[in-house]
């Protein structure tokens, strides 16, 4: 349960500019002010608040009132805030990236909570993740699952002409739906036993699916498995949570679809791994 104590902080926000009513917040913030730092949850009222703010412009004008205030502002990642970059994520009343369905932070807007709601907002909690500052988490250990899978052998040069490998269409539309992850880590945190296999799964499902992925195809995924496991990931128990907090609704048939590779390797050596 957050702790409403001496460290309760009362906000006001000047960034309402439209003509709906104002909402006001009750926000339960995680802060921790480094990696080896105690955190706590702090209390803010956030009045003011216009539906029309994405969550983190909502945050964003917490943070001008914390600066003007001289304390100290609430730390976390974002970047494009379009839904591509993968860079936001947060716990939101104990959903990753928050109430709405196949939804990034950045995309989730005020109009989804009502006057007088209490949120409470954490970072992604994993063990492979630790945490930097408050909300932001490091989450090296997914570039470290994709640079295990390592390169496609293509001859590089010259741009080749788009057709002359040709793509069965279902493959394509396939494999397009897995490139669609972000590596935002949504489906770690809100795993039972964070682990990373939606997000492993998409990385490799995207290659494997494609003619220029087949040479490493059963390499790629004894390797990403194998780092996968040293990073601290836990294991996959088909919990389902991953799918359901995807911001690119990735499906988990993409983790069945590794699990089928994974055996094959095992088995079978296709790839002479
Ligand atoms: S599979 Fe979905 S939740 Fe997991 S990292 Fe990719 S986009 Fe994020
Ligand atoms: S900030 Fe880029 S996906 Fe949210």
């Amino acid at each position: 349960m957050p702790s409403h104590n001496t460290l309760e902080e009362s906000t006001r926000s000047t960034a309402h500019d439209d003509d709906s009513r104002p909402m006001q917040l009750t926000l339960n913030v995680w802060r921790q002010a480094g990696p080896t730092e105690p955190g706590r949850f702090v209390t803010y009222q956030h009045q003011n608040v216009s539906e029309h703010m994405s969550f983190l412009e909502m945050l964003d004008v917490l943070n001008e009132d914390l600066i003007l205030r001289g304390d100290e502002p609430i730390a976390y990642d974002h970047d494009c805030r379009e839904g591509i970059c993968g860079m936001c994520g947060m716990m939101i009343n104990g959903i990753a990236h928050g109430p709405q369905r196949a939804t990034a932070t950045c995309q989730l807007h005020m109009r989804h909570f009502k006057d007088g709601d209490t949120i409470t907002i954490e970072p992604w909690r994993a063990r492979a993740f630790p945490i930097v500052k408050d909300l932001v988490v490091r989450r090296g250990s997914l570039d470290r699952i994709v640079e295990a899978g390592g390169y496609i052998s293509v001859n590089t040069g010259a741009a080749p002409e788009a057709n002359n490998i040709p793509v069965p269409k279902p493959n394509a539309d396939r494999s397009f739906e897995a490139a669609q992850c972000i590596q935002c880590g949504a489906c770690v945190a809100a795993c039972p036993n964070a682990s990373a296999m939606l997000f492993l799964a998409a990385k490799a499902g995207h290659l494997g699916l494609l003619p220029q992925g087949q040479p490493e195809r059963y390499r790629r995924t004894v390797d990403m498995v194998a780092e996968h496991d040293k990073q601290g990931f836990g294991a996959c128990t088909n919990m389902g949570e991953c799918e359901a907090v995807c911001p690119k609704e990735i499906s988990i048939d993409f983790i069945a679809r590794l699990n089928r590779d994974l055996i094959r390797a095992k088995l079978t050596n296709p790839s002479g791994y």
